[in-house]
């Protein structure tokens, strides 16, 4: 069965922004139905982002829609089969050289580096493996396409690329101009100038007997500003001292 795509929109329907096409192939399509919500559910209303989810095994060609097969060399486990990535790649980057990517523990470390650089992209998408991973033939095809990129969430393995293409999407939509409301509550976040983000409160000013530092009641934006780029240091060199410079002196 066809899963159809989040939202499909025409470029004459935006409101504002630039449009991001993205596309993803993957076995589960289901997975991406969260992506209508919040944030970036609106972005697709409003124009900002293309989203397009399908599901490799329309590329199949057999009475199965089989995307798997036993690997050259033995070992354990099922590698996916090229045929349908290929066709599936030549059909979405017909109109384009996309920057394609696909999710691997074996890829370069995702950061806010890397979303902010993909943000950029006029059209991403991204192939989510399953079972061992896809046949290695399919990245070096993909590069005669467009642009490839190996990308792992974190040095840990999951059991598809699906939910490593919802954290990517998600951290590299927001980036995208509009996306989010205020832009400058992404200039203050965690990992933005290299440094964890400060710790934040709200209404009550005491709650079970914990009171809100008295620096952030003192009205004095001075010296809240200085507060806070302390508590990010602090806080840094505690949980995620490797995001500091060696000697620590130009922070
Ligand atoms: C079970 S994993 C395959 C792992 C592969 N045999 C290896 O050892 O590198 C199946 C798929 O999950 C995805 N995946 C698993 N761990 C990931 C991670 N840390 N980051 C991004 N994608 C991951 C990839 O798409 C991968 O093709």
């Amino acid at each position: 069965m066809r899963h159809p795509p989040t939202l499909l929109l025409h470029p004459s329907d935006r409101r504002y922004g630039s449009l991001v096409r993205i596309d993803v192939l993957s076995i589960f399509p289901s997975y991406f139905d969260g992506l209508t919500l919040s944030l970036l559910g609106k972005a697709q209303h409003t124009g900002l982002i293309d989203l397009r989810v399908r599901d490799l095994r329309e590329w199949t060609t057999d009475r199965h829609r089989t995307v798997d097969d036993t690997p050259y060399g033995g070992g354990a486990g099922m590698v996916m089969k090229p045929e349908p990535w290929g066709l599936a790649l030549d059909e979405i980057s017909a109109d384009s050289r996309p920057t394609i990517i696909f999710p691997s523990p074996a890829g370069e470390v995702f950061t806010q580096a890397t979303a902010r650089d993909l943000s950029t992209r006029e059209h991403l998408v991204f192939g989510c493996g399953r079972y061992e991973g896809i046949d290695e033939r399919v990245f070096d095809y993909a590069s005669t396409l467009g642009e490839v990129r190996l990308i792992s969430l974190g040095d840990y393995v999951l059991n598809g690329g699906e939910v490593a293409t919802m954290a990517m999407i998600e951290a590299i939509g927001r980036l995208i101009p509009g996306v989010v409301g205020n832009p400058e509550s992404l200039v203050e976040e965690s990992h933005e100038d290299g440094l964890l983000e400060y710790p934040s409160y709200t209404k009550p000013s005491v709650w079970r007997d914990h009171a809100v530092p008295d620096v952030l009641l003192s009205g004095n934006h001075a010296v809240i500003a200085a507060w806070r780029h302390e508590q990010q240091i602090e806080r840094t060199r505690r949980r995620r001292p490797d995001l500091l410079p060696p000697e620590n002196e130009s922070v």
